[in-house]
């Protein structure tokens, strides 16, 4: 692609409301090439859903879209920016604009909830300590957490540090959060309170999402669109139902294969309490 076509990309991003558009992404590790020219845009106020068989890439293709690894090749551009050939001054403020929760991310053991999602605001703002105190109340709040601010995070359930996570994740008012796998280890109800919560900040406070998950009734609960990685490659991307009912035979086996249909409509159920 010349760097006019990038250009023409660029442009395009923007007029069609495009928050992070992806160009050719390309990552070799060692002589394994793990995404093979990848291309996707994520649409402002939308949940975007990636999913695809373990190792496929899907974590490395996060790490690409919010600033933390640069891809082998391609591009990736965020609110019309290029975020690999942009300046420290903007990369950063970009960052700022970027919520993480990634598998690992922990909170601080030593520090109570309310004072891990104090962090960012102290670290990245020169707000006055009450405002900073109260930003963070304001945050727990919309986790359903405040009622846990004054506990450390030795004790909180599984969920409830999840919940802890994101409000640190959103501290700073970002523009989009990445996920990555955040169902991962919790059992069935307390993963549907998360995606509930998941869709509460998109539809509430219209925060983009974009959510790396293996969990197929999550992925059908929360997306409005759904990218498929097979082989390194986009096998399947469009609105959730287009991609649930596509022909396609490898989308077919991967959909359903990995879950059976009697458990596949219980866990649906199950994903689609009210909680
Ligand atoms: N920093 C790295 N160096 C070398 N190989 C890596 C690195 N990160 C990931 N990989 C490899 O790339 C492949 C995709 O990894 P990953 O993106 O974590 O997959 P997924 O999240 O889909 O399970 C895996 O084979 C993994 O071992
Ligand atoms: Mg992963």
């Amino acid at each position: 692609m010349t760097h006019a076509d990038q250009e023409l990309l660029r442009g395009a991003a923007n007029r069609t409301n495009d928050l992070v558009r992806a160009v050719a992404l390309t990552t070799v590790f060692g002589d394994r090439t793990v995404l093979d020219g990848v291309d996707l845009a994520i649409r402002r106020g939308e949940v975007f859903v990636i999913m695809g068989p373990s190792g496929c890439g899907k974590t490395t293709l996060l790490r690409h879209l919010c600033g933390l690894l640069p891809p082998t090749l391609g591009s990736i551009s965020v609110a019309g920016h290029d975020l690999y050939t942009a300046s420290p001054e903007l990369l950063h403020d970009l960052r700022l604009r970027t919520g993480l929760s990634f598998q690992g991310g922990a909170l601080l053991g030593s520090l109570t909830v309310q004072e891990n999602v104090e962090l960012p605001l102290r670290e990245n703002t020169r707000l006055p300590d009450p405002v900073i105190r109260e930003t963070a109340r304001m945050k727990l709040d919309m986790v359903g957490l405040l009622h846990a601010a004054d506990l450390l995070p030795s004790s909180l359930s599984g969920g409830m540090r999840k919940r802890a996570a994101i409000a640190r994740a959103i501290a700073l008012d970002p523009d989009i959060v990445y996920f990555d796998e955040p169902s991962a280890g919790l059992d069935p109800i307390t993963a549907a309170e998360l995606d509930n919560l998941i869709q509460k900040l998109n539809k509430v406070f219209g925060i983009t999402m974009v959510v790396v998950t293996h969990d197929l009734p999550s992925a059908h609960a929360i997306a409005d669109r759904i990218v498929v990685l097979l082989g390194g490659r986009v096998a399947a991307l469009g609105p959730r139902d287009q991609v649930w009912h596509s022909p396609d035979c490898r989308i077919r086996d991967f959909i359903e294969r990995r879950i059976p249909a009697e458990e596949g409509r219980v866990m649906d159920v199950i994903a689609h309490m009210e909680l």
